[in-house]
């Protein structure tokens, strides 16, 4: 089934006003037109899949205004998008708002990774781990799950700061025993011939023979199904967890003087200049 991305849509006829205009048939016969080429681009509906080399990747990277690794609040990727105002945090700012406030970009993804690790039973390790396991993407996306880790470590059990920290590593090799194939998206995203970089293909060597190897591994199997469009998951049902393991400061995030203290801050006020 294709999902309409109603706001896509409209702004592929040139935006709402433009619709307005369009009568009843014209716009039937752009909506399935709109649909037919969703299915062309949808994934799983190409039988012979097309990816790109990891030459045309680099190619491209001069064709952008922006840097993909950079974190989403900091930019808007959309042509003459803009980035919106944001939302000030309370003065003694816990999990939570960060989560609500500056974290919406990935939030819907890591609900629904977390709500599959608890449905398939996982431990509230793997839990939080899955739904904290991208969030730093609001302040860089390049090498996530370093910069991940260093965030919550001071907060949250070592374990699920080590499943966070190399679940980036393990999202490259293929473990069909524990339910994880190589994923197209990565095809899309690094080119089909893409090798893994140093550093990340020591820490796999490393991570294969280590204790405490199914704590990345089972966020990488929640990552894979975490991408689902039009499901929508509350953060509810992880209220409990969060109060239970995850060890908000009294002084709040970024105010508590800890090594990533700055961190923090960075996620809280991105429009300062300096
Ligand atoms: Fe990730
Ligand atoms: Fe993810």
């Amino acid at each position: 089934m294709i999902q309409i991305d109603r706001r896509h849509f409209i702004a592929s006829l040139g935006g709402a006003a433009a619709v307005k205009m369009m009568s009843s048939e014209a716009k039937a016969e752009a909506l399935e037109s709109y649909m037919m080429q969703q299915l062309n681009n949808a994934p799983a509906a190409n039988q012979n899949k097309k990816f790109p080399k990891a030459a045309d990747i680099e190619a491209q990277i001069e064709t952008r205004s922006y840097r993909r690794g950079a974190g989403n609040l900091f930019l808007n990727t959309q042509p003459n998008g803009k980035v919106k105002k944001l939302t000030p945090m309370p003065p003694k700012p816990a999990f939570l708002d960060f989560f609500k406030l500056r974290m919406e970009q990935t939030s819907n993804h890591v609900l629904q990774s977390a709500n599959r690790a608890m449905k398939t039973g996982m431990t509230e390790e793997i839990i939080l781990a899955c739904l904290l396991h991208d969030t730093v993407h609001a302040l860089i996306k390049t090498d996530h799950g370093y910069w991940g880790a260093q965030l919550y470590a001071p907060y949250v059990p070592e374990k699920v700061a080590f499943a966070i920290r190399y679940h980036q590593a393990l999202r490259f090799y293929e473990d069909k025993e524990a339910g994880y194939e190589y994923p197209d998206l990565y095809r899309n995203l690094f080119g089909e011939d893409y090798v893994p970089l140093p550093h990340i293909q020591a820490d796999y060597k490393m991570l294969k023979s280590h204790k405490w190897y199914m704590e990345p591994r089972l966020v990488t199997v929640n990552d894979l199904y975490a991408f689902e469009p039009g499901v929508v998951v509350t953060i509810d049902p992880f209220i409990d967890i969060i109060g239970k393991h995850f060890k908000n400061p009294k002084e709040g995030l970024g105010n508590d003087n800890s090594p990533v203290a700055h961190m923090w801050r960075a996620i809280a006020m991105p429009d300062n200049p300096l």
